[in-house]
Order: C-alpha cells, then structure tokens, then sequence
C-alpha cells in the first residue's frame, strides 16, 4: 500500500498524488465521503465567510458533465471527431468520486480576495489529504475546463465564481510511484 498510515506524521511525509486513470471502484461510503467533506473544510478562512463551495460528481452525474463538456467542444468545433468527444465525456469517469471545489469570493470585507484564494486552494489540499488518510488515492486538477468560463458555468459556477480543483478520489488499481521533490536547501533559507 502506497498510503502510510501509521502516524499523521507518517502521512504526511508520503502523501502523494494518484493519476485519476490509476483510479477504480469503490469510492468513499457515505460515511467517509462525511469524513472527507467535514475535514475538507476545516480550513484557515481569515474573513470566517467560508469563500468557496463544493461540487460532488459521482454516479450519473459524472456522465452528464462529461457529456456537458462534449457539448460545448462539439459547439466550439463541429467537425471534431468522436474519438475527441469520447475524451470528454470520460473526463469524470475514472474516478468514482470527483469533488469540485468552487472559489466564492465576498467583495469588501476584511480579508483581501487574494487570503479568500488561498483558503479555497486549502480546501482543494484537504481534499486530498483526507482522501489519502483513508486509503483513497487523489488527484486534484484543473485541465481546460478548470480555466473555460463556458464549462466553469456548465458545472456548477455561478456569477463572479470559479472553480479552482477538480479532485478525483478512487480506489488505487497501482502502486503510487513518488515524484520527485525539491532539495530542502533549494527552497528554505533563513532570514
Ligand atoms: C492548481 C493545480 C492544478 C493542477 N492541474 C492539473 C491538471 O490539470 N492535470 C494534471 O495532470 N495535473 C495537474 N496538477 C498536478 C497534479 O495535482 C499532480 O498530480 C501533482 O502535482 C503531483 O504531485 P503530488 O504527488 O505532490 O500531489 C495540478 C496541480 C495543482 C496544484
């Protein structure tokens, strides 16, 4: 198993990402997905607005995005090929579970647009992180869609809103080859 769960610390030092291909059946149960949500948003929010949301793709729901997504290439570029279709309406189907996180930014108050920012990609990391703590393997991506007003709407965004995740949780099918990381020396210096 690719995930140590021995200690916090333990997981911690191994965390690493799983590629939504390298990703099967079962998902979290709903008491899992419970636990995943729950610490999902026991995040730093320096306004305490909670300036994000989130999308829960699974089941039928994978299919009709992936199918949302095909619609607006297939507008975009009639002449696309099936083979091309077929790429996005698979988008969501690897995973069994895909957890959108939307940005909710609140104008005028007291924690600048950049803070609310960061509390939303901490949502995303504690995604991941509460996936991997029960043995689930976790991707967090944007791809185009993560970037296209157009899709952004079409899954779930409302006005002055963006997504800024997709994290895609499964059952790993393969061992989760580490990546390598940058050398403490490189990025810690002491002031
Ligand atoms: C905001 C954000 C967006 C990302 N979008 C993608 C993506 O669209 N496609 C992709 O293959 N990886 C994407 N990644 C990178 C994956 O999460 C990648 O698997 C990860 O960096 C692996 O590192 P880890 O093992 O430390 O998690 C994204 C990462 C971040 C932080």
């Amino acid at each position: 198993m690719f995930n140590d769960l021995s200690s916090p610390a333990a997981l911690l030092a191994t965390r690493r990402s799983g590629k939504p291909r390298d990703m099967a059946a079962p998902g979290p149960s709903p008491d899992q997905m419970t636990r995943i949500l729950d610490a999902a948003i026991r995040v730093p929010d320096h306004g305490k607005f909670a300036p994000w949301r989130l999308v829960i793709f699974e089941g039928e729901g994978r299919n009709r995005a992936g199918e949302a997504l095909a619609a607006i290439q297939k507008y975009r570029r009639p002449d696309l090929d099936e083979a091309s279709l077929n790429i996005e309406r698979r988008q969501f189907l690897p995973a069994p579970l895909t957890i959108g996180v939307i940005f909710s930014p609140r104008p005028n108050t007291k924690a600048p647009e950049l803070e609310q920012l960061l509390s939303a990609g901490n949502v995303c990391f504690n995604l991941s992180h509460a996936a991997f703590a029960l043995g689930f393997a976790a991707s967090w991506t944007n791809r185009w869609y993560g970037w296209d007003p157009e899709a952004q709407t079409a899954l779930g965004a409302r006005g002055g809103e963006r997504f800024v995740g997709f994290i895609h949780i499964g059952t790993p099918t393969a061992v989760i080859e580490d990546r390598e990381r940058p050398a403490l020396e490189d990025v810690v210096t002491r002031f």
